[in-house]
C-alpha cells in the first residue's frame, strides 16, 4: 500500500523550541495589549473565553480533575487557574520544551506533569478526570496520508496491511461516512486519541482545532477563504507538518459512546467587533500593514477552527438547547 503516515513526534520530541512559528489562537490572545486583543468585544484571554464557554453547557464550579493534552505555553490552564481555584490539574505534553514552558508558566500552582506521547499512556492513567482539553493538537497526531479509496472493495479478511485493516474497522465501528475522493487522508491518531478518552467514559471533553469542515457564516463569504474541503489538509510549518480535522468523524464517535455533542466554530464564543476599520481590513485581505495581516489571518482562522464538546450526562445537554446552540 502506497500511503504515507505523518507523524511529528520526532519534531515535537528533538526539535521544537518554541510556538512562535505556529501562533496558535490561544497565544495570540494572550497579551492583554496585543493588537487581536483591540478587535474582540470582551477584551479576555483566549482560557477565560473558553472557560465562559463550557461553562454555558456544564458546570465548571463542579469540577474537580481537569487534564490538558498538550498545552502549548500552559496559558489556557493558567487562565482556567485563575478563574476556579478549586481544579486539579494535570499537564500532559509530548514535547520537553513545552513541558518547562508550561512549569514556568504554572509555577504558582500546583500541577502534575507528564511528558509523554498522549497516545502510549495507559488507560488508567485517566482514571477520575472529570475534563480533559485538547487545543490546538490533534491535527499533530498521526495522519495516514494518500489513503486509496479501494480499499473499501477489498474484503476485510483479505486485507494484510494491519493499518489499513485498521482504519476499516474504525470505519465499520462508527459507521464512519466514506471518503468522496479516490485519494483520501484520514486522522488516525485524532480518532485513537478520542477513542481512548469515551472508552475511559470521561464525563466532559472539549477538542477545539483547524477543520477541514468549517464554512464561514453568509455574511462573511466574501472576505474569507474557507472552503470546507472534507478531507484533511497539509499545512506545513517550521519542521513538521500538520493536518486540519474531519470534525464530523469525531462527531460519530461521540454519539456511538452516548455522548451529547456540541459543534461550533470559534467564533461563536470569541466575538469580535464589526466596524469600518475591520470591513477594511477583510475586504483588503491585510493586504496594507502587518497588524492588518495578523489581524485578518485571526478573524479567518474564527472560522476555519471549530470545537466539539461531549457531554456525558443529558442534564447538561438540555441546557446547551437552552443556549440556543445547535445541538447534535
Ligand atoms: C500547536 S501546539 C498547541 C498548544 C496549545 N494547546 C495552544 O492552543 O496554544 C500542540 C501541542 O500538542 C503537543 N503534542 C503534540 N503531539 C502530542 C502527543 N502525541 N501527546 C501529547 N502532546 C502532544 C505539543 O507538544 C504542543 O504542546
Amino acid at each position: 500500500m502506497d500511503y504515507e503516515l505523518n507523524t511529528t513526534n520526532k519534531y515535537h520530541k528533538e526539535y521544537l523550541n518554541t510556538l512562535g512559528w505556529e501562533l496558535t489562537i490561544c497565544n495570540s490572545l494572550y497579551d492583554d495589549k496585543g493588537a487581536i486583543r483591540k478587535i474582540l468585544i470582551e477584551n479576555e484571554s483566549f482560557g477565560r473565553l473558553l472557560y465562559k464557554h463550557l461553562n454555558r453547557f456544564f458546570p465548571m464550579d463542579k469540577i474537580k480533575k481537569v487534564l490538558e493534552i498538550g498545552g502549548g505555553y500552559g496559558y489556557l490552564m493558567k487562565d482556567f487557574l485563575d478563574t476556579n481555584s478549586a481544579l486539579i490539574p494535570t499537564m500532559i505534553d509530548i514535547s520537553p520544551y513545552l513541558i518547562k514552558k508550561q512549569q514556568e508558566t504554572l509555577k504558582n500552582y500546583k500541577v502534575t506533569f507528564i511528558e509523554d506521547d498522549f497516545l502510549l499512556v495507559d488507560d488508567t492513567m485517566l482514571a477520575g478526570y472529570d475534563l480533559v482539553i485538547m487545543n490546538e493538537n490533534l491535527g499533530d497526531f498521526p495522519t495516514v496520508v494518500d489513503l486509496k479509496r479501494e480499499i473499501f472493495n477489498i474484503p476485510k479478511e483479505a486485507i494484510t496491511d494491519p493499518l489499513v485493516k485498521k482504519i476499516r474497522n474504525f470505519f465499520e465501528k462508527y459507521s464512519l461516512a466514506l471518503p468522496e475522493r479516490d485519494i483520501f487522508n484520514f486522522n488516525l491518531g485524532a480518532i485513537e486519541a478520542l477513542e481512548k478518552l469515551c472508552r475511559n467514559t470521561i464525563p466532559y471533553i472539549y477538542i477545539g482545532e483547524h477543520s477541514c469542515e468549517a464554512q464561514p457564516p453568509l455574511q462573511l463569504r466574501p472576505f474569507l477563504n474557507i472552503l470546507p474541503v472534507g478531507n484533511p489538509e497539509r499545512i506545513s510549518l517550521m519542521g513538521h507538518d500538520e493536518y486540519t480535522i474531519k470534525f464530523s468523524y469525531l462527531e460519530d464517535m461521540g454519539k456511538f459512546f452516548g455522548y451529547n455533542v456540541i459543534r461550533g466554530v470559534f467564533g461563536d464564543f470569541i466575538p469580535f467587533r464589526w466596524d469600518k476599520k475591520i470591513e477594511y481590513i477583510l475586504a483588503t485581505k491585510g493586504r496594507y500593514g502587518d497588524e492588518d495581516e495578523m489581524i485578518y489571518h485571526f478573524v479567518e482562522d474564527l472560522y476555519k477552527y471549530e470545537f466539539l464538546i461531549f457531554l456525558k450526562s443529558d442534564k447538561e445537554a438540555h441546557n446547551s438547547k437552552i443556549n440556543g446552540l445547535k445541538e447534535y
